[in-house]
């Protein structure tokens, strides 16, 4: 699976079964993972098998079933860190999809219980997100999206890039499904922005990793 595939496929998955990550396909994540912390400065963590905690918790959410493994994703406390988990946390989400794996992003933050003593969150860090990661149940399903007008204004004749760009933004996951960004060009100039929300800023960094992989990184740049 390609990762524009992997973009198309992706699907929040809240119910798994209990079948475990062999231990090739752990490796392949991880070592995903240990890249990401590289280049992002972050320090985000699988876990595996471990039901209890997890569950534990969501139970409250009453959505989630069977979370056995999750990445918790942390990093060290910076104004720019949501958007950094969003960016790198979704570009985990989809090597996991292109590994077979579902996944489904989960804001919560755990407070001293038993999760907490899996991860390992030093002081200066702040857990931002987790992501809960398996062999789902289903596939997950498709959501009513936005359409590109509504997300980019003022633009008569797109480039295919940018088009091919919003595309995949707009299949990226949001908090409550809220899609509350947008987009701007000026030539191979591009700019996204949040316009508010719950979780707005890891949002966004989640928008601007699937724009990358639609749009190419060699047509264009980031204002
Ligand atoms: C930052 C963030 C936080 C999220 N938090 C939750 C959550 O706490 N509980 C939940 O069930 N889904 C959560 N989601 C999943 C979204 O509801 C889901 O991505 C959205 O409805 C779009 O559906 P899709 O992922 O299937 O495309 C979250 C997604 C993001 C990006």
């Amino acid at each position: 699976m390609t990762i524009l595939e992997a973009v198309k496929k992706r699907h929040s998955v809240r119910s798994y079964i209990s079948r475990k990550i062999p231990e090739d396909i752990r490796q392949e994540l991880s070592a995903a993972i240990d890249a990401c912390n590289k280049e992002g400065g972050l320090h985000m963590q699988l876990v595996t098998d471990d039901a209890d905690a997890f569950n534990t918790f969501l139970a409250h959410y009453g959505k989630f079933h069977n979370v056995q493994n999750y990445i918790a994703l942390v990093g060290p406390k910076a104004a720019d860190l949501d958007e950094r988990i969003g960016y790198y946390g979704e570009k985990i989400a989809l090597q996991a999809q292109m590994l077979g794996l579902n996944t489904c992003w989960v804001a919560l933050t755990f407070g001293k219980g038993a999760a907490r003593k899996k991860c390992d969150i030093r002081s200066g860090e702040k857990l931002v997100c987790v992501l809960a990661l398996g062999y789902g149940e289903t596939q997950g399903e498709f959501h009513k999206i936005k359409r590109i007008s509504e997300v980019c204004k003022n633009e008569t004749e797109m480039p295919q890039w940018y088009k091919k760009g919003l595309e995949c933004a707009l299949l990226a996951p949001t908090a409550m499904n809220q899609q509350k960004f947008e987009f701007t060009r000026n030539g191979s100039t591009v700019s996204a922005r949040s316009t508010g929300g719950f979780y707005s800023k890891v949002d966004l960094g989640i928008v601007k990793c699937h724009f990358e992989i639609g749009a190419g990184t060699e047509n264009f740049q980031w204002k």
